[in-house]
């Protein structure tokens, strides 16, 4: 079958992944390819058991896959035989050098970029899906074009809004679909293209163009807001402790104010994840870079306040554990750094663990999804184990610390934990996400967060 468009993403990830999954699913019109440098990665894409988890995701690739859905390595045909690309690598916080700790390492795109020009022989769309600094999109035209105005690339800015764990729901539902484009008569061209690509499922009333850096800056600021609103509430938590408020009625108050809104409001131990921290310090790097140390010192605070949070959490774990924790025993239930996803990266889970083991806990640790992650992650340190069942893994601990906002937690028998458990029992819930009266009664000393403590005589 003649297909109508060629369309290529480089990087299979979380966001490169689900995204060219729906839309091949919504167009069988399109020939979607994917085409990723790790090997294992696409072997998996191309298995039964697919490199990441998310609800919704294998019957859809399951529909479309040797359809119109390839998963690749051969990056040099990929490229060759598309015509539009979408470039959805990883773009890392910098671990060295100049910006270290803040900017973007944008090794992995340039080297994509390089990888883009070598290979094609004719016209392309190149369309920016990877969260990047804004006016990226600038040095990507430049070497795209470093070699003359053949063939002719232009660059797009497509920023994808989707959340780990309901990223299917949110590309078949996206409350808005941004493309940036160069202000010049081929970028508007190759703007209807992609819009084209989107219309097929998505109103067009919900399909907004702006200017390229606009497009690229909206993502990070997108980021940077939402993270800024977890941070505001968890700032708050720590004065409802002090003050016997409870932070899940002051944010359901607020939140009723449609200015305010309900969503994002959830106190817990911090926001993680692979994009929030990395793009508010690349907000914050940019905003210094322009000598606007007020506003970059601004967002740098939501990132301190996040960290605070979990220092909170584990200095509070540690005072009312009769401020020692060496060599006791906790159940920690849940790793992932939010619910429905086995993604670890950034997680708050993994910092409190981190700095639970310092303290030299002895961690058991369960999680649905993210045992595999925790492993890696986890490899060669002392004193964590991994387990599937909660219940066996109870035996005998000081405490339980919930940490991911796992559903399937809230449903466990904690009386059956209780009772096999040490005494004094002690549950911190770091999601609040559990029925604390409840809990207590069975005879937990319970300690949510921005709420007070229901400690046992
Ligand atoms: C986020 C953005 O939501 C998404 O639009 C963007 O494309 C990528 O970054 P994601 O990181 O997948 O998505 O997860 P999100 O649901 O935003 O949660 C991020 C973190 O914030 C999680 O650790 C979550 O537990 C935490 N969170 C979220 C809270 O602590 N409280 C809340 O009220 C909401
Ligand atoms: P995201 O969450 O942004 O999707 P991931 O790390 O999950 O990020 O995915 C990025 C993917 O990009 C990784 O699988 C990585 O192997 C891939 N990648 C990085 N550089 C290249 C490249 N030059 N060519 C092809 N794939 C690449």
């Amino acid at each position: 079958m003649e297909f109508e468009k060629r369309i290529l993403c480089i990087g299979a990830g979380y966001v490169g992944g689900p995204t060219m999954a729906v839309i091949a699913d919504k167009c069988p019109q399109y020939r979607v390819e994917l085409v990723d440098i790790n090997e294992e990665r696409i072997r998996r894409w191309n298995s039964e058991d697919l490199p990441i988890y998310e609800p919704g995701l294998d019957e859809i690739v399951r529909r479309a896959r040797g359809r119109n859905l390839f998963f690749t390595t051969e990056v040099a045909t990929a490229i060759e035989h598309s015509d539009i690309i979408f470039v959805s690598v990883n773009t890392p916080t910098k671990a060295f050098g100049q910006g270290a700790g803040q900017a973007a390492d944008l090794q992995y795109w340039e080297k994509t970029a390089y990888q883009i020009l070598k290979h094609s022989h004719s016209d392309k769309i190149v369309v920016e899906k990877s969260t990047l600094p804004v006016r990226t999109a600038e040095a990507m035209q430049r070497i795209l074009h470093s070699r003359g105005t053949s063939p002719r690339f232009d660059v797009l800015s497509n920023p994808e809004f989707l959340a780990e764990g309901t990223a299917v729901e949110n590309l078949l539902q996206p409350d808005r679909v941004l493309v940036g484009c160069m202000n010049t008569e081929s970028g508007h061209k190759a703007c209807d293209q992609l819009e084209a690509i989107y219309a097929n499922w998505v109103d067009r009333s919900r399909i907004i163009r702006t200017n390229i850096w606009s497009a690229e800056l909206s993502k990070l600021v997108a980021n940077a807001f939402l993270a800024q609103r977890i941070s505001a509430i968890n700032s708050i938590s720590a004065l409802c402790e002090k003050t016997e408020a409870d932070v899940d009625e002051v944010a359901h108050s607020i939140g009723l104010d449609s200015r305010i809104g309900k969503k994002f409001l959830k106190a817990g131990i911090g926001f993680g994840g692979s994009c929030f921290k990395k793009d508010i310090l690349n907000l914050v790097y940019i905003c210094r870079q322009h000598g606007l140390d007020e506003v970059a010192d601004f967002w740098e605070r939501v990132v301190e306040i996040n960290e605070y949070q979990q220092s909170r959490f584990v200095a509070n774990m540690i005072s009312e554990m009769f401020n020692t924790i060496a060599g006791k025993s906790i159940l920690v239930l849940g790793f992932a750094f939010k619910a429905d996803t086995g993604d670890t990266r950034e997680s708050p889970a993994a910092q409190v663990c981190r700095r639970l083991l310092e303290e030299h806990a002895q961690l058991r640790l369960c999680d649905p999804k993210a045992l595999e992650n925790a492993r890696k992650e986890l490899i060669g340190v002392q004193g964590v184990s991994f387990h599937e069942d909660p219940y066996e893994a109870a035996e005998n601990v000081h405490a339980v610390a919930l940490l991911t906002d796992w559903q399937c937690y809230r449903e466990l028998d904690y009386a059956k934990v209780f009772d096999r458990m040490e005494k004094p029992a002690f549950l911190f819930d770091g999601r609040n996400l559990l029925d604390h009266r409840r809990l207590f009664e069975i005879g937990f000393n319970v300690y949510p967060v921005g709420k007070s403590p229901l400690r046992q005589l």
